[in-house]
């Protein structure tokens, strides 16, 4: 099987892991390590001195010295334009770390580029939509378990100490964490959010300067409503990583609680739907999508054209949490629809 040539940029909490991906799978090889810190490039190399993988400083003195077909974006989020264009003008694929920038300009600016070579594969790493117990969920949807679904809950609660740039967010949650949660909902739901109303707070013992939390609905088309609640200064009964989510139809109820799926009929009678379990996080998945769809030359699941409408829906919140008021998603769409011509 061929192997896509990497350059990785950025070695930190999520970068590490995405290097262990990167030197093990048989669809990808590292052929490079970019990352401003020396003590991060120092960290790979004790690592992984032994493979003789150049580490750099900057981006384009290593596009000049090693011969890659793929960047993998994992800095912070703000960096991710920067990195993008820089890319993309190398002639480049991309594989990106969520969410696909800090700003919806940034993300426009980044979405004007790929336009210019759109053969190029620009893939999000939206990882937890490739988990077994968020592809079990959508079939258990897909196979209408639940009949006409009109409404759901969504939670999320854990308490985590990051440390460091997420800590100092304007709304760390929403643009941090819950975009995961927004992509997972248009892909069991199949569908586009057309409303929302976020209200952002920062519980009074939260170590996170902006708002660590955020409560409110999204409006999806045929009228489906998810009331959200997130947050992440929550001590206690804590949630996994995909929060817990009920979905209500007039068959009854599909649930995913702590990452085990149920159907409760009209009767109230509560069973477990099994499915095939992997341990994963989901990167194994997307890096073997990315690759893919660069050898079979088609757009990835979530390709760059996809994720900016996931990306569209945490500006919405993001927005109706600053003004106070319902935001009609349909404004976001339509910049990215100008963008296209
Ligand atoms: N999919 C997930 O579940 C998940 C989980 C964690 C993080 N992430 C995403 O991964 C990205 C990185 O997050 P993290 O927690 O690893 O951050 P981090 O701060 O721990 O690490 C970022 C690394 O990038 C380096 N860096 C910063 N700017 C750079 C630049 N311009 N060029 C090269 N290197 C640069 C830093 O020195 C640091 O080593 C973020 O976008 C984050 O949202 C995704």
């Amino acid at each position: 099987m061929a192997k896509i040539a990497f350059l990785q940029v950025g070695y930190g909490l999520f970068g590490e892991g995405w290097t262990d991906l990167l030197v093990r799978s048989p669809y990808s090889e590292l052929r490079g390590l970019v990352d401003v810190t020396k003590e991060a490039r120092e960290r790979f190399q004790s690592r992984f001195g032994d493979r003789d993988i150049p580490t750099f400083a900057n981006l384009e003195e290593a596009l000049q010295k090693v011969q890659v077909q793929a960047v993998l974006i994992a800095v912070p989020n703000r960096f991710h334009r920067e990195v993008a264009e820089k890319t993309l003008t190398a002639n480049l694929h991309v594989l990106s770390e969520k969410p696909l920038a800090d700003t919806f300009e940034n993300a426009l600016a980044i979405y004007r580029v790929w336009r210019q070579n759109p053969k190029l594969v620009y893939m999000v790493s939206q990882n937890y939509r490739f988990k077994p117990e968020i592809q079990a969920l959508k079939r258990a949807l897909d196979e209408g378990i639940c009949g006409q679904i009109s409404y759901g809950t969504y939670t999320f609660h854990k308490a985590w100490r990051f440390g460091g740039w997420r800590e100092e967010m304007e709304y760390p949650l929403l643009e941090d964490m819950s975009i995961h949660h927004f992509d997972i909902l248009r892909f069991v739901l199949g569908k586009e959010a057309e409303w929302i109303v976020m209200e952002g707070f920062n519980p009074p013992w939260s170590w996170f300067r902006g708002n660590a939390a955020a409560t409110g609905n999204l409006l999806f088309e045929g009228g489906i409503r998810i009331n959200y609640f997130g947050s992440w200064v929550s001590f206690g009964q804590t949630t996994p990583w995909n929060g817990n989510i009920h979905l209500f139809g007039d068959q009854g109820t599909l649930s995913l609680e702590n990452d085990l799926l149920f159907f409760t009929n009209r009767e109230g009678k509560k069973e477990g739907l099994p499915f095939q379990r992997y341990e994963t996080d989901g990167r194994i998945q997307a890096l073997q999508e990315f690759c893919s769809s660069i050898l079979e030359n088609r757009a990835p699941l979530t390709s760059l054209a996809d994720n900016i409408r996931t990306f569209a829906l945490t500006c919405a919140t993001v927005e109706s949490a600053k003004k106070k008021t319902w935001i009609r998603v349909n404004e976001f769409m339509q910049k990215i629809s100008e963008e296209r011509g």
